[in-house]
């Protein structure tokens, strides 16, 4: 069985870690994302557990499709019925990505697709095409080079959405490029971790989830993920999947997490957040501004994602850069350090001596983790 992970294209490589870490090893990389072989156990368990991936697919056929004849040719071979079912309607995404690819044209490709099932061997009706039913199944076809690779979209909404998350904050991270910071500054959950400008609680949420072992999509209510509605669904091998996952939980942290902000009213959303999420009793919130904080521990990982510019001005950005470097060199020198800030942002003023300053993408903002 082949599957795709995507994620976006600068932590390909932390995604890749993960599938090892699930014992999957024949992968092959894509510009946004992994291809991977791998049975149906661990691809759910893969659903579950992926802190870093954004979507998945379950891929149907590859094959070749030079030509608008071609593509509908192999697309009559696919059994249908083994993919889809009947009263669940779905979509069709095409992505073209070079001029071969685009001279077919979306259109075609659309049309195509949505013919090839129509006609498909189901034992009453077909699924009907709906391009805009909430409940539609995607059929994801990517067009390269003159080759299709058709999959179907398994996640449903995509993965960043784990289902804690409350509002109240105007500048959240996505859960996966949290995740992704985390094990990138190589957290393991086994060292005390601080984040002083936790805002909604993001980073810390998911420090607690990677500490205790716990998988990330786990609370997603029945029916959440698109491959529930897929044929040959296995409810039965779900549930001990799941199940096994929930077992595999440590009910102790095995060092402490702070997160604090100096807003109390963002501290309330994290705590909010973090109680939807079943981990608040494992964090240690408070509100206090990042100055007045001295290590909890005489080492750990100081974590946390710094103010944009365009919120607060530049006057008082410079001004917070230099008190967070001095707060840092001054009373934090057994401490890792990983700072999430604007590729733009006055990186001179907090003065530190980085090993490593990753690119990495916050939604359109471009931004760079500092590891020191
Ligand atoms: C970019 S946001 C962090 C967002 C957070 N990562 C999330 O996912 O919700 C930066 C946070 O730093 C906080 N902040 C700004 N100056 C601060 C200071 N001096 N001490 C502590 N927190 C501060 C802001 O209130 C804001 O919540």
């Amino acid at each position: 069985m082949r599957w795709i992970a995507t994620c976006p294209h600068e932590t390909v490589d932390v995604l890749a870690a993960e599938l090892r870490d699930l014992g999957i090893r024949d992968q092959q990389p894509l510009h946004r994302g992994i291809a991977f072989a791998t049975d149906l156990e661990t691809a759910y368990r893969a659903h579950l557990c992926l802190r870093t991936a954004s979507r998945m697919q379950r891929v149907v056929a590859e094959f070749a499709a030079p030509d608008p004849e071609t593509l509908r040719a192999e697309l009559r071979k696919i059994e249908w019925p083994e993919w889809l079912r009947a009263h669940r309607p779905f979509t069709v995404v095409p992505t073209l990505t070079d001029p071969p690819s685009q001279a077919l044209g979306e259109a075609t490709v659309i049309a195509s697709i949505a013919e090839s099932v129509r006609t498909g061997a189901f034992s009453k009706s077909a699924p009907t095409f709906c391009a805009d039913a909430d409940n539609a199944i995607t059929v994801v076809a990517f067009l390269r080079q003159g080759r299709c690779v058709l999959g179907l979209d398994t996640a449903g909404r995509a993965l960043h959405k784990r289902g804690w998350r409350m509002t109240g904050h105007p500048a959240v991270l996505k859960e996966t490029l949290a995740a992704s910071i985390l094990l990138l500054a190589g957290y393991t959950g086994q060292e005390p971790l601080l984040d002083p400008m936790c805002g909604s609680g993001t980073i810390a949420i998911e420090a607690a989830y990677l500490a205790l072992n716990k998988a990330p999509l786990i609370h997603r209510g029945k029916d959440d993920f698109a491959l529930e509605h897929l044929a040959g669904f296995d409810r039965a091998l779900w549930r001990r999947v799941s199940d096994e996952l929930r077992a595999a939980k440590r009910n102790v942290l095995p060092a402490p997490i702070y997160a604090s902000d100096i807003r109390p009213e963002y501290v309330e959303v994290a705590r909010s957040s973090a109680l939807r999420a079943r981990v608040e009793k494992y964090l240690e919130l408070s509100s206090k501004p990042f100055q007045d904080w001295h290590p909890p521990s005489a080492s750990g990982l100081l974590v946390a994602n710094l103010p944009y510019g365009e919120r607060i001005g530049a006057g008082a950005l410079s001004t917070l850069y230099r008190e967070v470097g001095d707060v840092i060199k001054t009373r934090f020198p057994g401490w890792r350090i990983a700072l999430l800030v604007a590729a733009d942002a006055p990186l001179h003023l907090l003065a530190l001596t980085t090993k490593q300053e990753i690119s990495l993408m916050n939604g359109a903002l471009p931004v760079k983790l500092l590891i020191a």
